[in-house]
This record gives structure tokens, sequence and C-alpha cells, in this order.
């Protein structure tokens, strides 16, 4: 397997932390993303590579029907565990196990860099009624708040980090009318180790060895300790969630 696949798959070794510590979705964005539908009516929803349930959850708490397709198995357990009213499916964005024509949106949270976009796109929309939205989103640490970028920098191991160039979905003849947002978004953490805890759910923290991860979480609680803005208690870490929406053009 190469290191994008053991990546790609790393993250069930953690699903409870995963499921414990990683951030949700601003529900701004989840209306903004269903704004080209122009229904306030209870909407069919697909959320793919759902892991944990992060996004689905927000998606049910909106009102929507929705269903959750995930390919890793500890991951997809975490969220029949945590998220009901959900139907969850085993699948990969390659080949979605969902009928033609049969979901109004497909919902895909800081996954999309994943998928081979050749084949999911197409996949999509296929699984798409005519009209459906795509929406690709990402949490992404606000790196314009100093303590958050050196954070972030400090954070680097000698895996790259994904967030590169993550919100790049490629142009596609199936999909139009492309526009992309960004949202304020935070994350609540109790303490400097929750912090680390999240972090350690990042693929590129679970594919390095146990020495490295050690000595770089070593580094990252003396930083948090010793700043104002993380030393005391609980804080808020900002966030921006960077969302893409298109429409599935219609035959
Ligand atoms: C960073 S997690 C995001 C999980 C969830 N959407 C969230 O926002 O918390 C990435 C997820 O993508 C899944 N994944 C990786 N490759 C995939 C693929 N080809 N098709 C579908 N899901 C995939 C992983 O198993 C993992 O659960």
């Amino acid at each position: 397997m190469d290191l994008h696949a053991r990546r790609a798959d790393s993250f069930g070794a953690q699903a409870e932390a995963y499921a414990e510590h990683r951030p949700d979705y601003p529900v701004a964005a989840i209306r903004w993303a269903l704004e080209p539908l122009a229904t306030s009516e209870r909407l069919e929803l697909l959320d793919l590579a759902a892991g944990t349930g992060k996004l689905a959850a927000g998606l049910v708490a909106e009102g929507h029907r929705v269903t959750a397709v995930e390919p890793n198995e500890q991951m997809l357990s975490e969220l029949v565990r945590r998220v009901h009213d959900v139907r969850a499916l085993p699948g990969h964005a390659e080949h979605i196990p969902v009928p033609d024509h049969t979901v109004d949106a497909v919902f895909v949270g800081t996954a999309f860099h994943w998928f081979d976009q050749e084949k999911a796109l197409p996949e999509i929309a296929r699984v798409l009624r005519p009209g459906g939205v795509l929406a690709a989103m990402w949490n992404e640490p606000d790196t314009d708040v100093e303590w958050v970028a050196e954070f972030e920098r400090i954070s680097g191991t000698s895996v790259e980090s994904q967030r590169d160039a993550p919100t790049c979905v490629r142009p596609h003849p199936l999909f139009e009318a492309v526009e992309r947002r960004a949202f304020a978004h935070a994350h609540h953490r109790n303490s400097p180790e929750d912090l680390i805890a999240t972090t350690n759910t990042l693929s590129r923290m679970l594919v390095i060895d146990d020495e490295e991860r050690a000595a770089v979480n070593e580094k990252l609680l003396a930083f948090l300790r010793s700043r104002p803005e993380t030393s005391n208690g609980p804080f808020d870490v900002p966030l921006r969630t960077e969302v893409t929406r298109m429409v599935c053009v219609s035959e």
C-alpha cells in the first residue's frame, strides 16, 4: 500500500479519539451549500466519507434524511454508535452504494483530497438528481491568528500536510456553477492536552512512528503551556470552514 492509501485508511485506528476530538461543521456552511436547491423541504442528503459522523450529525440536526457512506469499518461503527437517524453504509466515493438520481445533495467533510476525482466526480453525479448539489468542505486552522500559525508549524512531521491544496475540487463537465466561501468556525478545547489529542487524529500523525510522534507532542505541549491564549484552562481554536459547492448539470 502506498503512503497516500495508508493515510486515507489510517483514521480507524483512532476512531474513538477522532469522534471525541475533531470539530463539527458550522450550520451556516451547511445552509449555504443547500441554497442552490432553493427549497425549505426535507431533503435526501448523502454524507460521503462520513467518518464518525461529524458532518452527518449537523445534516440530521437540520431536519434532513441522511445516508452516511464510509469505507473504514471502525469509523463507521463509531458513527452508528454516536449518530442516530442516519442510514449508514460501507462504501467508497469511487463506488457509492446508492441508486442513480436519488440524492438532492452530496456532502464531503475534510475528505475530498482522499478521492480519485476522475472516478468520484462521475459517481457523485450518478447518485445526484439533476440540479443536485455537491458540497465539499474542509475545517482548516485559521492561520491568520499568530498562535495558530505557530502551532501548525510546530505540528509538522516528516509526512507532509494534506492541507497544502486541500480545497481543490477539479472542474468537471458534469458540474457547473462552482462557488467557494469560507465560514468562521471555532473548536472548543478544554486544555492543551485536548488540542494535542485533536492533532493526533491527523493522518500525518497517525502514520509516523511512535518516537517521532512523542517528540512532536512534547514540543506542542511546551508551546501550548507557554502561550497565554492556551495555557490557562479552556480555549477556542479559531477555524475557517472552506466550502466548495457546485451543481450537477441537468441532462
Ligand atoms: C479526515 S476523515 C473525515 C471524516 C468526516 N467526514 C469528518 O468530517 O469528520 C477522512 C475520511 O475519509 C475516508 N476516506 C478515505 N478515502 C476514501 C474514499 N476513497 N472514499 C470514501 N471515503 C474515504 C476515511 O476513511 C475517513 O473516514
